[in-house]
């Protein structure tokens, strides 16, 4: 670790722990955006926002009162538009007061995790991870124990995750649909993970939380519903953004939810936590508009059909050239493996045709690379032949 005595041991050490990912954004940032490239990097919009978005923005920007505009928690009747969003898709009634309103579920997972763990608290994730997971755990003084999930299947591996459960062990990130894999946790892993931990809870005398990061739970394809692992596992905290569902990342609302079935005396004390951590991790909760609009926005969504047939088109694309995928169940990504043994090499072939992807060794699956779907189709008329060229190029010695 490179010492800094101008910043503080954390920073110098979450700086070195993202360095490659770091130095990966500023090589792409100088040589992608702006610049008339096929980029498959980010789940980033490339192409205008969905008007009814604009238009719900634009209505709640006028004042209404002189408070329109004063600092604001979770907003009632944002509160109420979640609540009634979680009856009809979680299908239970969760309690309004069991909704904080955050600033995405990057607020929404770092408040969850300040709210529930100690210093030294173990906390599971499964790789490859989305990228932020290990720095917002070790932000806390917690210690992120990395459980890789099955090879084959992309599903979680139960076994290891058992054999990673310590005294020590607080919580456990479940994201599905999964950035990057794609791949929808069924139901019965959730059951069975969810046995897992209640009795291993019982055994250590502490409870192991299941934090669900639901930030693609509507990005689903081929007509999948989604289940929430809430509906394993009472202990759960659901974390929520709506920056997916409107491609809208830079404008940032979602949520964190408890729900019903935890018992009332441990929802009552995560309330308070989760304020507590609301305020101190820098007032965590969504602009005051954002909230005036939810109601408006809650069943406004990228259109998923044409999200499942640019899948389509690219996965069978990428099949025909040779590449080894899984076919995502939801979430924007491809995660094929690299089809050239000296991965740098395939990502600088891409770069000198002007196509960009996410190398998987910034999400800890080197030999993998990540393909985002929401590049627009120009971008993947581009790619296509590019990425079927350089399987048939002779790989550099
Ligand atoms: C799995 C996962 N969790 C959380 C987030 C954070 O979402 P937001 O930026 O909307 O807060 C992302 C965003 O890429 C994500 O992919």
């Amino acid at each position: 670790m490179r010492e800094n005595a101008s910043i503080s041991r954390l920073s110098a050490e979450l700086l070195d722990e993202h360095a490659d990912l770091l130095k990966f954004f500023d090589r792409y940032e100088r040589s992608a955006i702006g610049h008339a490239v096929a980029d498959f990097v980010a789940g980033n919009p490339h192409e205008m926002p969905l008007p009814k978005f604009v238009d719900a923005l634009r209505k709640w920007l006028e004042p209404r009162s002189k408070d329109h505009f004063a600092y604001k928690m979770s907003d009632p009747d944002a509160v109420r538009t979640v609540v009634a969003s979680l009856g009809d898709r979680v299908r239970m009634p969760f309690e309004p007061e069991d909704i904080a309103m955050t600033n995405g579920a990057f607020s929404g997972l770092t408040i969850t995790l300040r709210a529930i763990c100690d210093p030294r608290d173990d906390v599971i994730y499964l790789s490859p991870p989305w990228f932020f997971y290990r720095g917002i755990i070790r932000s806390l003084g917690a210690t992120p124990v990395r459980v890789a999930v099955d090879p084959s299947t992309w599903d979680i591996d139960l076994a290891a995750v058992e054999r990673a459960i310590t005294p020590r062990t607080r919580a456990i990130l479940v994201n599905s649909p999964n950035n990057p894999t794609g791949r929808l946790y069924p139901r019965a892993t959730l059951d069975r993970l969810a046995g897992l931990l209640e009795e291993r809870s019982r055994g250590n005398g502490r409870r192991i939380y299941l934090v669900s990061d639901e930030a693609y739970s509507r990005i689903l394809f081929d007509g999948h519903r989604y289940e929430s692992p809430a509906l394993s596992y009472p202990h759960t905290l659901v974390v929520y953004t709506y920056g997916k569902q409107l491609l809208t990342p830079g404008e940032r609302i979602g949520y964190v939810a408890l729900p019903p079935t935890m018992p009332a005396g441990d929802r009552a004390a995560l309330r308070g936590a989760l304020l507590m951590a609301q305020l101190v991790t820098g007032w965590a909760w969504p602009n005051a508009v954002l909230q005036y609009a939810l109601g408006d926005l809650e069943n406004v969504s990228i259109d998923i059909p044409r999200l499942q047939r640019k899948r389509d088109r690219v996965v069978n694309a990428l099949k025909d050239a040779g590449y080894r995928l899984h076919v995502p169940e939801g979430t924007f990504y491809l995660l094929p493996h690299v089809p050239w043994k000296d991965h740098d090499a395939f990502y600088d072939h891409l770069n000198a045709r002007g196509v960009f992807v996410l190398p998987g060794s910034t999400v800890e699956l080197p030999g993998t690379f990540r393909i985002s779907l929401t590049a627009n189709d120009a971008m993947i008329d581009k790619a296509l032949p590019v990425f079927a060229a350089a399987v048939r190029e002779p790989a550099p010695a």
